[in-house]
């Protein structure tokens, strides 16, 4: 039984606390946070993009909570800290508990800089523990199936995809710290990053990127929407939107549309059409998913990799730290309307 502390009780935190209530192989047995009504229970205030219907008021009896998160990563009891901060914590704490004798998963973004990264990575080489970033898009049903249509080889290569992530703004993070793009690193770096990741994923880092986008729109300095061409001079040709910049009632969305030699997959989750292939002959077809969501397959994947005390071949901190390379360099491609090399 894999022991865990959750730090950090928002939108994340309040997910991944259910999700690891739900497997048999982990508990929670403590959580931090420093605003005192979460630890008393009342959750009312959390917000996030993603509906939940779950109550407001949960019994936290049974848990040990603390304040300073540094008190939880003295907790002996404690395996594994999971770090659901705001991202510009994530570095700070997730090196404090390597060096407390930690596993760690850390939410993604893994930091906002490199510099960050390379400093957490060396933390938990230096410590010989686990780190984790929850990069959960690798782990989604329809994209984990994406991938695996795409490496089969069945529909032969790829030459185009679009992939979209498509926000209302987020107003109800904790401090507004999601509008303030030195404490997020902005859309591109907290909401986009997801389809980045992916694409480092199926198709490895871009040679460049070429980016443009709407800064300043609803947040503090940061990039509000973008949209990026990632350059593979060998192809496919491939193009990601990311926006947080929309209206209250828009809500969310997020899917892909890819076009291989013999298919065409698609997927928008707005639209209530499941993942779908349309092959060049014969009928359109509906694979079968996976039935835990990404949080779901996600954690079981990290809990299941402390417990048997290797790393996660699906997602590395290095893997983390190239999404963060890709997406600053996006960043610069908007602020500069140049194409910009990522390496
Ligand atoms: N994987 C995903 O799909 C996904 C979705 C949303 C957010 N995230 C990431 O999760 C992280 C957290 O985002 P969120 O939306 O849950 O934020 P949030 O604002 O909802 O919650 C942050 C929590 O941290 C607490 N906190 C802040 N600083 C603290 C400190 N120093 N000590 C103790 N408690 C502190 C706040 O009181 C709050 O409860 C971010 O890195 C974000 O990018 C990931």
């Amino acid at each position: 039984m894999i022991k865990v502390g959750i730090v950090g009780v928002g939108f994340m935190g309040k997910m991944h606390f259910n999700t690891y209530n739900a497997y048999k192989r982990c508990k929670v047995v403590a959580l931090a946070d420093h605003d005192p009504r979460k630890l008393a229970g009342d959750w009312s205030t959390i917000g996030g993009n993603i509906a939940d219907k779950r109550a407001a008021q949960v019994d936290l009896s049974g848990l040990k909570l603390y304040s300073p998160p540094a008190e939880l990563f003295k907790d002996p009891e404690v395996d594994l800290v999971d770090i659901t901060l705001p991202t510009f914590s994530h570095a700070k704490y997730a090196m404090a508990a390597l060096e407390a004798g930690k596993h760690v998963i850390c939410e993604k973004p893994m930091g906002l800089s490199l510099a960050e990264c390379d400093r957490m990575i060396a933390a938990a080489r230096a410590a010989r523990r686990q780190l984790f970033i929850a990069h959960c898009i690798r782990f989604w049903p329809d994209y984990k199936v994406l991938k695996q249509i795409i490496a089969s080889g069945r529909y032969g290569k790829v030459l185009s995809a679009t992939f979209w992530r498509k926000s209302l703004t987020p107003t109800w993070s904790w401090d507004n710290w999601l509008l303030d793009a030195k404490r997020s690193g902005s859309a591109i770096v907290d909401l986009h990053i997801h389809d980045t990741d992916y694409i480092n994923y199926v198709f490895g880092m871009p040679q460049a990127v070429s980016s443009s986008g709407v800064v300043g729109a609803v947040s503090k300095g940061g990039v509000d929407a973008v949209v990026t061409h990632y350059i593979y001079p060998q192809g496919p040709h491939v193009v990601a939107e990311g926006t947080w910049a929309l209206a209250p009632g828009f809500g969310f969305t997020h899917g892909f549309c890819v076009t291989l030699e013999k298919a065409t997959v698609e997927m928008d989750c707005r639209s209530g059409k499941p993942l779908t292939v349309h092959p060049l002959k014969g009928k359109s077809i509906t694979p079968k998913l996976p039935k835990d969501d990404g949080y779901v397959s996600e954690l079981k994947h990290f809990v299941d990799c402390v417990a048997k005390g290797r790393g996660s071949d699906v997602v590395t901190p290095q893997d983390a730290r190239n999404a963060l390379a890709v997406c600053l360099a996006e960043e610069r491609s908007v602020k500069t309307g140049r194409v910009v090399r990522t390496r």
